[in-house]
């Protein structure tokens, strides 16, 4: 007789054995959505985003890995121009136009406390808050790291649903980190500026690094 836990891993293997075997790959429109079209904007069309466009992006994100399913990542999206008066000061010169122009800029930041939820969310090691709750180190690398990946999959997941994107790490991080995350245990990452291009602010593409400068097999 399986118990509660073991019937739901048992599930668990069902579904994914038989997603395994539709033997799906991207289609050609989805990864051109993703990467091979799609560019880093600087420029803005005076068009909103709708809060759940936000929700949407937020809950394909979220499903990303992270280690330990640690999930560190915390967002403001700065939307008010309240809000985008208290961040103009915070950016490198060039960048704040770009943010200004954008409807909403959102604040990618990791909780350095994100070990508080592990009770939560990974229930299996009753012991994995131990790991980093007298360890500011480890919970530093932890938190940077896997809110870095969900950076990217944040990034990636605003292309799914029809968002253009601009990130931008030109910013003071100490300055926003004192404005938004005073007295808090977050603290920033990067931005992304969010919304509908306006696609005649682009330069021409850059060069990506071959395969044979990057990866070996061995
Ligand atoms: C994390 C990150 C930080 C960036 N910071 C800035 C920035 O501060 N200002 C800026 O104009 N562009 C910034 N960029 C844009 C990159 O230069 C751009 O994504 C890269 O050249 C690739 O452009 P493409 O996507 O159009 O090919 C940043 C991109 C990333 C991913």
């Amino acid at each position: 007789m399986l118990d509660d836990t073991q019937q739901q891993d048992q599930l668990a293997r069902d579904a994914a054995a038989a997603f395994q075997a539709q033997g799906l790959t991207a289609d050609p429109a989805t990864l051109q959505l993703l990467f091979t079209e799609a560019r880093t904007h600087y420029g803005w069309q005076d068009r909103d985003v709708a809060e759940e466009t936000l929700q949407e992006l937020y809950e394909i994100a979220k499903m990303g890995p992270t280690s330990m399913n640690q999930q560190p990542l915390r967002v403001i999206f700065v939307r008010s121009d309240e809000a985008k008066d208290r961040l103009e000061p915070c950016l490198f010169e060039a960048n704040r136009p770009k943010m200004r122009a954008a409807p909403v800029t959102a604040i990618l930041a990791y909780d350095l406390n994100f070990w508080e939820e592990l009770p939560h969310v990974f229930p299996a090691n009753k012991h994995a808050q131990d790991i980093f709750k007298n360890n500011a180190t480890a919970a530093q690398v932890n938190a940077f790291r896997n809110g870095t990946l969900q950076g990217a999959y944040f990034m990636l997941a605003a292309r799914a649903v029809g968002l253009d994107i601009g990130a931008m790490s030109g910013f003071d991080n100490a300055k926003v980190d004192e404005e938004f995350f005073h007295g808090t245990s977050l603290k920033s990452n990067f931005l992304v500026n969010l919304g509908y291009a306006d696609t005649s602010k682009i330069f021409r593409r850059l060069p990506r690094l071959t395969y044979d400068q990057v990866c070996e097999t061995i």
